[in-house]
């Protein structure tokens, strides 16, 4: 009498892509999500602004393969897509359709109920132009960021360097400046611009340095036949693409030779000698680094102690206890006498003894092995 008919819902929209104004080579990335069952298929589909243009299907890898897309069909569609290195021709209208009509791709069939749209519209703006200048003079570092022909209007400027904001500030001119005191040695790094506009423009300062290596400790010690471990490590920009050790300014360490493992990473490496000898290894040690500005150094220096001289604090210890127990044992010997002709104290704390072991006894045994526990009341 009833027959079982499956719930046949209609694709709709849950998010829809949303707008946006970009620079060319930024990217960009809009989102769909549509609900519906079965769960609908989600497509993208392009117009650009020329009058003759009509919408085009986009799919993962067009446009030289700068378009990715990502969807997800799980409860309910997603779809990302994303536009890597925009150019002016990437402006136009995106849309998002979305359809679970199972003749929704039939080639002669049209579908009974019509694909779902939603539309977006990407804006590739040009981007303009920024001339960055950097001078180093009497102490001062002055950077300085020039934005010619801005797209929109300035809202003000900030200075980063990483995700640290430097400097902030609401004016609206097209020059920004950030003034540091110190040494370029001190301060070198990727500092950033920005100019506060719609979308926002950044320019880029590089600070760069020959490598200012920094020895961990610029004395270690070792102990004969451990392993010594030496290391730098380069905190400047730009980072280091090769690292060697040499040995008393001598030619430089090879990796794996004789007793010797080199171990470099990024701006830090590490030299570990095996089996410390104290006449072989005693020394200087020279961490040398370069990146494409030049060549820094810094020095280490190792120093071996014998294996007894490690043993000496250990000694001295040992010979301090002996000492003790010694003092204490004679002092004993002379008490003893005294203390057995004190015939009431031994009697006296055997009883106290007696009486806590009776009050156990007395209470001890119905209460804790009634809880289970294990006892030898
Ligand atoms: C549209 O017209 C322009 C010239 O106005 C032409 O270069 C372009 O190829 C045309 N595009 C299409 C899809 O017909
Ligand atoms: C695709 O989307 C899923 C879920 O949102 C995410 O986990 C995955 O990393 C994405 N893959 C790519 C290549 O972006
Ligand atoms: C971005 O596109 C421009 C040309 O439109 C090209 O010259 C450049 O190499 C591209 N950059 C990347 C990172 O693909
Ligand atoms: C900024 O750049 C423009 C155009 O190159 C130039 O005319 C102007 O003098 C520059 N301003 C500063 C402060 O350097
Ligand atoms: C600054 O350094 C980074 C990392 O080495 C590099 O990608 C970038 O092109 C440099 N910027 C300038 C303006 O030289
Ligand atoms: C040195 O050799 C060891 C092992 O032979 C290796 O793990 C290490 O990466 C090498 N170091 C360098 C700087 O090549
Ligand atoms: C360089 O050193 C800094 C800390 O001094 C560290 O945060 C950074 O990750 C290092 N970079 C590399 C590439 O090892």
């Amino acid at each position: 009498h009833f027959a079982l008919i499956p719930l046949q819902l209609v694709a709709g929209f849950i998010k829809s892509p949303l707008s946006q104004k970009r620079l060319t080579q930024d990217s960009v990335e809009l989102y769909c999500e549509a609900i519906g069952n079965p769960i609908p298929e989600i497509q993208w589909w392009f117009e650009g602004n020329e009058p003759n243009e009509t919408y085009a299907q986009l799919w993962d890898g067009a446009r030289q393969d700068r378009v990715k897309i990502n969807a997800t069909y799980n409860l309910h569609s997603t779809s990302t897509i994303y536009i890597a290195n925009l150019t002016g021709d990437d402006s136009g209208t995106y849309e998002c359709r979305a359809s679970n009509d199972p003749d929704r791709n039939h080639l002669s069939k049209s579908p009974k109920v019509k694909w779902i749209r939603s539309q977006a519209n990407v804006f590739v703006i040009e981007r303009p132009d920024i001339q960055t200048q950097f001078t180093s003079t009497h102490g001062k570092l002055v950077l300085s960021c020039n934005l010619t022909e801005p797209h929109s209007a300035i809202d003000g400027h900030e200075w980063k360097y990483g995700d640290k904001i430097l400097q902030t500030d609401t004016e609206s001119s097209s020059v920004t400046t950030y003034e540091i005191e110190g040494k370029k040695e001190e301060h070198s790094g990727i500092y950033q611009c920005i100019f506060k506009t719609s979308p926002e423009i950044k320019g880029e300062i590089n600070i760069s340095v020959v490598p200012q290596v920094v020895a961990y400790k610029k004395s270690e010690h070792g102990n004969e036949g451990d392993t010594g471990v030496l290391t730098c490590k380069n905190p400047s920009f730009p980072p280091v693409s090769s690292w060697t050790w040499s040995r008393n300014g001598e030619q430089s360490i090879i990796n794996g030779s004789g007793r010797y493992i080199i171990k470099s990473s990024g701006n830090k490496t590490e030299l570990r000698i095996l089996k410390l000898n104290i006449e072989e290894d005693t020394g200087d040690y020279q961490c040398i680094a370069i990146n494409v500005f030049g060549t820094g150094e810094a020095t280490v220096n190792l120093r071996v102690r014998s294996r007894l001289a490690a043993l000496w604090p250990f000694l001295g210890i040992v010979a301090e206890v002996l000492v003790l127990v010694t003092i204490i044992f004679i002092y004993e010997k002379r008490r003893k006498p005294d203390e057995v002709l004190d015939g009431k104290a031994m009697p006296q704390t055997t009883r106290t003894r007696m009486s806590a072991r009776e009050m156990l006894t007395k209470q001890g045994p119905g209460e804790c092995c009634s809880q289970g526990q294990s006892c030898s009341c």
